[in-house]
């Protein structure tokens, strides 16, 4: 077991690049086994879940080629829709998009029921309701998921909260359903977009994407040779933009989408921190004093990120005043605040909401990061902090940052990895 050892205080300098983005990768992936083809897939990140669905993918009889560190082609031409190892769409939470895909090319498939951060209930009703409104069956039992079908026909879904999950898993569904799908109150998150942009690559008829209604027109078959390049990743340049503000520094952050990053921007700026447009795919962010309170309410795309939550809640802890958090996605998503008040910070947390009494300065600690955006708040807090901080659980961090502490360290922090026995 590794963990992450970081000696503050280091304000953050320099550039960084950001990675494609994991949350559209872990659809794309499964998404590819809609085509009788072969795809090739550029700026995938190199991370454990990536990894993972690879494996999977393989195990359905995919053949799959590391092309290079970020750009792997998959052959998807004979693959055997039933054999989704159980054991391992159980680990994650995105095999769900399994169910959505192998659906759509073969009418059957049974994956484990999927796992992944534990943030709260994570129920997936609106997937499997979607999915019986084209015409599937779907069973739920034995910690597994069935999903069988005839013929898939479209149909109009109205979604009864905007779930990313949900919106995703029918749009894969029903590229290949007869007739016309209906979205509506779908997620308009940039990966639901940039899913869509890939299904129409292989010949899918998606539109509206990035809107509330989306319509997907049924076509016949998905065949060819195509390449995609995935879209940058909005939280981890995110992750990069709250740490140039809690560490007081000074970054340019390469390979973004900018206009994906509005609702950071904005409130970064509003707490007395700078963050200018350099082009639409760069941003140059720095902090050279004392930030303000703030108060954050997470919400559906455009709205402020619930996976940038604890990230917020590290700058939040060293800003003056006192601050609010209100999170209205997952119920369980304040436990880093217990890791970080063992660091000298002071948050009550209750329910939904949070409140942070700003304070000097945190001071390093051994921590644990109990999910993956979790962690990356703890390496931001560890950088702030005077002294040496610990973290221990990185699988959670090292299923969605590529390269992470490389990253970092290019920037000026003074982060290792160690294994725990040295
Ligand atoms: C995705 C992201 C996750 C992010 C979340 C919200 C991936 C792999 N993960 O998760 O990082 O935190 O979006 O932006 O993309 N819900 C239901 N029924 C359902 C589905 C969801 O009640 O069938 C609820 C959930 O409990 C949650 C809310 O809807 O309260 C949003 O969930 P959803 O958008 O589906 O999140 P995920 O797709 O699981």
């Amino acid at each position: 077991m590794d963990k992450l050892v970081i000696t503050g205080k280091t304000p953050l300098k320099g550039e960084v690049s950001i990675s494609g983005a994991k949350n559209a990768a872990v659809a794309i992936l499964p998404a590819a086994l809609l085509l009788d083809g072969v795809c090739t897939i550029e700026n995938l990140p190199n991370i454990s879940d990536v990894k993972l669905l690879c494996e999977i993918i393989e195990s359905l009889g995919a053949k799959i080629n590391w092309v290079s560190e970020n750009t792997i082609t998959i052959d998807s031409r004979n693959i055997s829709c039933t054999n989704a190892p159980l054991d391992l769409t159980r680990k994650f939470r995105a095999s769900y998009y399994l169910i959505g895909a192998l659906l759509g090319r073969c009418k059957n498939v049974q994956v484990g029921m999927p796992g992944g951060c534990k943030l709260g209930a994570r129920p997936i009703d609106q997937h499997i309701k979607g999915f019986e409104a084209l015409g599937a069956s779907v069973d739920v039992g034995q910690g597994n998921i069935t999903a069988k079908a005839d013929r898939l026909v479209g149909n109009s879904i109205y979604m009864d909260i905007v779930s990313v999950g949900a919106t995703i898993n029918v749009m894969l569904a029903s590229v290949l359903a007869e007739g016309t799908t209906v979205i509506d109150n779908a997620a308009k998150e940039p990966h639901i977009v940039d899913v869509a942009n890939f299904l129409n690559t292989m010949g899918a008829d998606v539109r509206g994407a990035g809107t509330d209604v989306i319509k997907i027109n049924g076509v016949e078959k998905l065949s060819g040779n195509i390449t995609y390049s995935v879209v940058p990743d909005q939280i981890e340049a995110g992750t990069f933009m709250l740490a140039a503000v809690a560490s007081k520094g000074d970054l340019i952050i390469k390979n973004c989408t900018t206009k994906h990053l509005e609702c950071i921007t904005a409130k970064i700026i509003e707490m007395g921190a700078n963050a200018e447009e350099i082009d639409g795919d760069t941003l140059h962010v720095w902090c050279n004093k004392k930030t303000s309170k703030a108060n954050i309410k997470t919400l559906p795309y455009p709205g402020f990120p619930t996976d940038l939550q604890p990230q917020m809640g590290v700058v939040l802890s060293i800003s003056d005043g006192t601050s609010i958090i209100n999170e209205s996605i997952w119920e369980s998503r304040f436990q880093y605040t217990e890791e970080l008040n063992k660091m000298g910070a002071k948050i009550t947390a209750q329910g939904k909401t949070a409140i942070f009494e700003g304070v000097d300065s945190l001071y390093g600690s051994p921590v644990c990061a109990s999910d993956l955006r979790a962690g990356a708040a703890l390496i931001i807090a560890g950088i702030c902090a005077d002294g040496v901080t610990e973290i221990y659980n990185l699988e959670h961090i090292d299923r969605g940052y590529e390269n992470i502490e490389e990253k970092f360290r290019k920037i000026g922090a003074n982060i290792k990895r160690v294994s725990e026995d040295d």
